[in-house]
C-alpha cells in the first residue's frame, strides 16, 4: 500500500538541527532552531512553570477528558493576556477552543475558514515563518503573499504592503504576526498597526494574528498592542495563541485559537463549529501544558514571577543583538549591522546569498536555514566571536 512512497526532503528548519547533529566540529554552532536558549545553551523550564507544575500534579485528582474545548480557565486566561482589558469587553463576542500549540491553533483556523467560507483566501506576510504555508494549506484553503519585508533597508516593506492591501478583495483574510516577525524581525510600529487596521476596515478583510512570541519582543503588553488596536476596531479578528516560547511549554504543545466574531449569537455558533472540528481531527487536546499556564496567570506571585523570567529572557535576546552588531562592527567597520539591534524577538535574517549560507554551515560550521535565518538566541558570550569571524569570512560570497 505504502511502497510508492519516496523518501521527503527533509523539512527546511528541522533539517538544520539533524545536520547541526551529523556534523562533528567541536566548535559547531546551532543558529538554527526557533526555541529560547540560555548563556549554557539550554532550553529552560521558567522557574514559576515548574512551581505551578508541581503544584498541580500534587493535587490532580483524575485523567479524566477534559472536553473538546479544553480548560476553560486557560482559554480565558490566554486571551485574557492576549488582549488585556479589552478581553473583558469583547467577552461575548469572543469563541476560543485550546489548541495543539499554536500550529494546532493555525490549523484550527484554517479548517474553520476552509468550512465556513471555503473561497477564501489567506494572504501571508513575504517572507513568512517556513511552516505557515504548509500548515494552512493542508487544510485546502487558498494562500497568497502580501509584500512585507524590504531587504535593502531591512525594514518593513510598508508602503508595499499597504498598497497590496488595498487592492486586496472583501472577506480576504490577512494573516498578521503579533510581534517578533519570524523570520526577519522586523516589526510594524504602533502607527503602522493604525495604518493597517484602517485598510482593513475599509476594505472589508479579514486580519488572522500569529501570537506565537508574547513578551519576546519589548514586554507582554507592548507586543500586544498592535493585535489589541486592531480587536478593538475591527469586526471580526482570528487569532493563534502559542504558549511554546513564552512559557518554555514547547513539547506540552499548549496554544488557544479564538475569533472575536461580530455578535455573540456568532461567537455561540462558532464554538461549536470550533468544538466539532477539534472533534473530527483529534477528539480532545492535551490537558497538561493549558492547564500549568493557566496556573501561572491566575496566581498573582507565579504571574509576576513568570514575566519578570520573561522579561530576563527579553534583555538576553537584546543584549546579544548588541553584542553581535558590535563585534561585527569592529570587524567590518565599513558595513552597516545597526539592524541588529533594530529587530526584535529571536530572529533576524542574514541577507547573505545563497552560496555564502551554504559556506557558513559547510565550511564555517555556523548552522541556520537556507533562507539565512538567525536565532539570535543561539550566540553567547563564548561563542559570539567565532560566529562574527565566520559571517564575515563568507560576506560577498555569492
Ligand atoms: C510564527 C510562529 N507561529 C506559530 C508557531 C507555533 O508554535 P507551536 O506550535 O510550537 O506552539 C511558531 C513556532 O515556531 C512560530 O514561529
Amino acid at each position: 500500500m505504502f511502497g510508492n512512497l519516496q523518501i521527503l526532503p527533509p523539512d527546511p528548519i528541522l533539517g538544520v538541527t539533524a545536520a547541526f547533529r551529523r556534523d562533528p566540529s567541536p566548535n559547531k554552532v546551532d543558529l538554527g532552531v526557533g526555541v529560547y536558549r540560555d548563556e549554557f545553551g539550554n532550553t529552560p523550564v521558567p522557574a514559576a512553570v515548574r512551581e505551578a507544575e508541581r503544584a498541580l500534579i500534587a493535587e490532580q485528582s483524575t485523567k479524566v477528558y477534559v472536553g473538546p474545548a479544553g480548560n476553560l480557565e486557560f482559554n480565558e486566561r490566554i486571551v485574557e493576556l492576549a488582549l488585556g482589558s479589552l478581553a473583558a469587553q469583547l467577552k461575548d463576542r469572543t469563541a476560543t477552543i485550546q489548541t495543539v500549540g499554536g500550529c494546532g491553533a493555525l490549523r484550527m483556523g484554517a479548517e474553520l475558514l476552509h468550512a465556513a467560507a471555503p473561497d477564501s483566501v489567506v494572504h501571508v506576510s513575504d517572507p513568512t515563518w517556513a511552516n505557515h504555508e504548509p500548515l494552512l494549506g493542508n487544510s485546502g484553503i487558498a494562500l497568497q503573499r502580501y509584500p512585507y519585508y524590504e531587504p535593502k533597508t531591512r525594514s518593513v516593506a510598508f508602503d508595499r504592503m499597504l498598497d497590496h492591501l488595498q487592492r486586496l478583495p472583501a472577506g480576504a483574510v490577512v494573516l498578521l504576526h503579533g510581534c517578533c516577525h519570524n523570520p526577519s524581525g522586523v516589526d510594524l510600529s504602533l502607527g503602522q498597526w493604525d495604518a493597517v487596521a484602517d485598510v482593513l476596515d475599509q476594505r472589508g478583510l479579514v486580519p488572522f494574528v500569529d501570537l506565537a512570541y508574547q513578551g519576546f519582543g519589548d514586554d507582554i503588553e507592548t507586543d500586544a498592542a498592535g493585535l489589541r488596536l486592531l480587536a478593538g476596531r475591527l469586526p471580526t479578528l482570528l487569532l493563534a495563541i502559542s504558549c511554546s516560547k513564552n512559557f518554555g511549554l514547547y513539547r506540552e504543545r499548549a496554544g488557544a485559537f479564538a475569533i472575536i466574531a461580530e455578535d455573540a449569537a456568532t461567537a455561540r455558533a462558532i464554538a461549536t463549529h470550533q468544538a466539532r472540528t477539534g472533534r473530527r481531527m483529534y477528539s480532545m487536546p492535551p490537558d497538561h501544558g493549558a492547564a500549568i499556564a493557566a496556573r501561572v496567570l491566575g496566581d498573582a506571585q507565579l504571574r509576576q514571577a513568570w514575566q519578570d523570567e520573561v522579561a530576563a529572557m527579553v534583555a538576553r535576546m537584546k543584549k546579544l543583538r548588541a553584542l553581535l552588531a558590535d563585534r561585527l562592527s569592529a570587524r567590518r567597520p565599513d558595513v552597516d549591522f545597526s539592524w541588529l539591534t533594530r529587530q526584535r524577538g529571536m530572529f533576524s535574517l542574514l541577507g547573505l546569498e545563497p552560496a555564502a549560507i551554504s559556506a557558513l554551515c559547510s565550511e564555517e560550521h555556523v548552522f541556520m536555514p537556507p533562507d539565512g535565518r538567525i536565532n539570535l538566541a543561539g550566540v553567547s558570550d563564548a561563542n559570539v566571536d567565532r560566529v562574527a569571524d565566520s559571517i564575515v569570512r563568507v560576506l560577498g560570497r555569492g
